[in-house]
C-alpha cells in the first residue's frame, strides 16, 4: 500500500512546454494557459503558500535545438547562444506574465549557475536566497556549452534537484494531460515503476527524452524524497494549490521502497 504525504504548502512546480507552448508550432506561446496558471499561483501565494518555477523549453528550446541538428547534424559550443536565446525569449514571457499578475518572479538562467552540464553541478544558492526572502524563483530548461559541446539541462530534472534544495512539500509537474494515461484513456492514479507506463507516439519535439525521462527522473527522485510528486494538468494544478493537498489530483509518481 502506497501512502503519500498530501499536504502542498510549499511546491516546486515544472510547467511543462507542453502545456505553456504549442509544441506542434515552433515559437508559440499558450498565454491563455500562462495567464491562467500565473493566477493560480498567486491565489496561492495570498493564502500563505510557497512556491519555486520552472518552465520546460516547449516550442522555443527543443525546436530550436532540432533546427539546428537538422542544419549541422552537430550540436557545438558555438550554438549555444541561440538555444539560450530562444529559452530566454520564452522564460522572459513566463516571467512578464507572473509580474503582471503582481508575482514577486526573478529569473534564474541556468547557464549561468551550472558549472556543468548536470544538476549537481548547478549553483542553486542565489535560488534558494530568493525563496528564503518569499520571493519566487524561476529557472528553466537551457543549453550548457561544455567541453566544445551542447549539453541540455533539462527543466524536468532542474524541478526534481530544486525541492531537495528547498525542501519543498511537493513537486508537480503541470503538463497537458491530466496525468500519466493508460492506453484506454484512464489516469493512472500511482506509476511505481516504468513498467507502468504506455508511451504514445505524437509528433512534438522533444529533446529531453519526453514523458519517459521525466518519469525516469521522477522515480529516481522519489527514492529519497520525503514530498510527493505528481503529474497533473492545469486544472489539477489549480486543486492542488487550492486545498494545498494532492488528495486525488493526477498520477502520484513514487518508486516502491523497501519500507512500503
Ligand atoms: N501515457 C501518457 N500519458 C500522458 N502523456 C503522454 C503519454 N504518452 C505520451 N504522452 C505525452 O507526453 C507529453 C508530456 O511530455 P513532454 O516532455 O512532451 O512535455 P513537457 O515536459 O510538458 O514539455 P517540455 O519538455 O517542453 O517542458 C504529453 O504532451 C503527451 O502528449
Ligand atoms: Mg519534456
Amino acid at each position: 500500500m502506497i501512502k503519500a504525504q498530501n499536504k502542498c504548502k510549499s511546491i516546486v512546480v515544472k510547467f511543462g512546454g507542453s502545456v505553456i507552448t504549442d509544441k506542434t508550432k515552433s515559437y508559440t506561446i499558450k498565454h491563455d494557459v500562462l495567464d491562467r496558471l500565473a493566477k493560480i499561483t498567486k491565489d496561492y501565494l495570498e493564502r500563505g503558500g510557497r512556491i519555486a518555477i520552472v518552465h520546460g523549453g516547449g516550442s522555443f528550446g527543443h525546436h530550436e535545438v532540432k533546427r539546428i541538428e537538422d542544419e549541422k547534424g552537430v550540436l557545438e559550443s558555438s550554438d549555444a547562444p541561440q538555444i539560450q536565446y530562444s529559452m530566454l525569449l520564452l522564460a522572459l514571457e513566463v516571467s512578464k506574465t507572473l509580474l503582471r499578475h503582481g508575482i514577486p518572479a526573478v529569473l534564474h538562467p541556468p547557464h549561468t549557475l551550472c558549472e556543468k552540464p548536470s544538476v549537481k553541478n548547478c549553483r542553486m544558492s542565489p535560488i534558494l536566497r530568493d525563496y528564503t526572502q518569499s520571493l519566487v524563483p524561476v529557472t528553466y530548461g537551457d543549453a550548457i556549452p561544455y567541453d566544445d559541446k551542447i549539453y541540455i539541462i533539462s527543466g524536468d530534472d532542474l524541478a526534481a534537484a530544486l525541492v531537495s534544495i528547498l525542501n519543498t512539500d511537493c513537486l508537480v509537474y503541470v503538463i497537458d494531460e491530466p496525468g500519466v494515461m493508460t492506453g484506454e484513456g484512464k489516469i493512472l492514479e500511482t506509476v511505481t515503476s516504468l513498467g507502468d507506463l504506455e508511451i504514445r507516439e505524437n509528433n512534438r519535439i522533444d529533446v529531453t527524452g519526453g514523458l519517459r525521462k521525466k518519469l525516469e527522473t521522477a522515480l529516481e527522485l522519489s527514492n529519497h524524497y520525503r514530498g510527493t510528486i505528481v503529474i497533473t494538468n492545469p486544472d489539477g494544478f489549480e486543486r492542488i494549490l487550492k486545498r494545498q493537498d494532492i488528495t486525488g489530483v493526477g498520477t502520484i509518481i513514487r518508486a516502491t521502497r523497501p519500507e512500503d
